[in-house]
């Protein structure tokens, strides 16, 4: 877990500030421990099963990070895909293909090609993909996306129900897609959709499952080989100050009652699928960076840091919130002050103390060049997102498990850069 012991930031039973100078900053670490306790408390509070826990492999594509999330699933484990790299690597990582689903937009029919030659399901996004797939597959078992015409999160970007999103294919197409299903003998087994990211409101998650369901139930017609249904991902995690997790065991409770009380009338006992991402891997991750320059304007006192958007975008992109911390000073009590923490990509953008509309300061204990600090709750949407922007080498991933340390991801040098090896 990461966890404060002594004024000091603990990754595991690792100090924070020795990963730094052991393995230098900027530094994406992780807890072992932490990603393994939300898989089981997914696993343990959603009684229902057949249950299938599809990890959104974007939120963390890491390697080790997927092995570790298929060990402490077993049975119930698997991976949402949303390309054919993420195929791969959710095979890499040892998932059996009947345990990748391959969901995705804008869809190119060598993608689909890709996904069908790994004998990975393919969740359709729109009648176009679904035709095209039938052509390409025809006789075999599919998935398609539906909108539900809800949608949440915490950006506009990151909604992904409703009348304004990209996604899915309306409620009232679902009669079109039989059609496309029947033309080419194809199997619809599953029924999806996912209405955001960052939902911490769990009475959303069971308005859109139950707007699903009835989608489902007026369509049950045509779904005689429904084997499962999938509600997608979406569920929050707090990263303010204030902000409440999710009552686990109420929610899981609450979804088993809901779908079990839907088979039961269905009148087949379907799988429950769900694609948690940012749920499973965001608290376990910090992205540790070195303070080289403080510098004082009329309006602010920045704070700048040897990593900046490139590696993490979520406050740039969405105005987004993360703790920061000063490693080895992270306890309450001792004299703040305000400040502006900034990074090294040359746009103003490039503040992680922000929210849509720009730069808000945050209250840290005195800061110094030299000083390590720690950005939380960086595990998801960190390292995946991050790019070369600026032609900066990308930061290396190391994972802690109690008091072992290994590397994960070396750090990138300038010729991985420049020449892309
Ligand atoms: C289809 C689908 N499933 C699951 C997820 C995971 O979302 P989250 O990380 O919020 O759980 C996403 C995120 O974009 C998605 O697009």
């Amino acid at each position: 877990m990461i966890s404060v012991k002594n004024n000091r930031l603990f990754i595991g039973e690792v100090a924070a500030s020795g990963l730094a100078r052991r393995f230098g900053t900027p530094l994406y670490a992780y807890d072992e421990e932490a990603i393994r306790s939300k898989v089981s408390a997914l696993v343990q509070n959603i009684a229902y099963r057949p249950l299938r826990i599809f990890y959104a492999a974007k939120a963390n594509t890491n390697l080790s990070v997927l092995k570790i999330i298929r060990d402490e699933g077993g049975q119930s484990i698997g991976i949402d895909a949303v390309s054919p790299g993420e195929i791969e690597i959710a095979l890499k990582a040892g998932f059996k293909p009947e345990q990748v689903i391959f969901t995705s937009t804008s869809v190119t029919d060598d993608e689909m090609k890709f996904a069908i030659s790994r004998k990975v399901l393919v969740n359709c996004d729109s009648l176009s993909q679904l035709e095209r797939y039938g052509r390409l597959s025809p006789g075999s078992k599919v998935c398609f996306r539906v909108n539900p015409d809800v949608g949440a999160g915490h950006h506009g970007h990151v909604i992904t129900g409703g009348p304004e999103s990209k996604f899915g294919i309306l409620a009232g197409d679902v009669g079109k897609a039989f059609a496309i299903a029947s033309k080419y003998g194809l199997k619809i087994v599953g029924i999806h959709q996912h209405i955001g990211s960052g939902i911490l409101e769990t009475g959303k998650f069971l308005t859109a499952m139950k707007v699903l369901l009835s989608i489902i139930e007026k369509n049950k017609s045509g779904l005689g080989d429904l084997e499962f249904v999938d509600f997608g991902g979406g569920i929050g995690v707090p990263y303010r100050p204030g902000q409440k997790p999710i009552n686990f065991a109420k929610f899981g409770a609450a979804v088993s009652k809901l779908f079990e009380t839907f088979c039961s009338s269905f009148g087949k006992k379907l799988s429950l699928t769900i694609e948690p991402g940012r749920f499973i891997v965001a608290e376990s991750g910090a992205l540790l960076c070195t303070v080289n320059t403080i510098k004082q304007t009329p309006k602010h006192k920045f704070v700048g840091v040897d990593t900046g958007f490139h590696h993490l975008i979520r406050p740039m992109a969405y105005g987004s919130y993360h703790p920061i911390v000063v490693v080895d000073n992270c306890g309450n009590g001792g004299k703040k002050e305000k400040v502006a923490v900034c990074g090294n990509v040359c746009e103003s953008g490039d503040v992680f103390t922000r929210d849509e509309h720009g730069i808000v300061d945050r209250s840290l204990p005195i800061i110094k060049e030299g000083d390590v600090l720690a950005i939380l709750v960086a595990g998801a949407y960190g390292f995946s997102m991050s790019s070369n922007y600026n032609t900066r080498p990308r930061p290396a991933e190391v994972l802690v498990s109690g008091s072992d340390v290994r590397v994960i991801r070396k750090r990138e040098d300038l010729a991985h850069v420049i020449y892309g090896m």
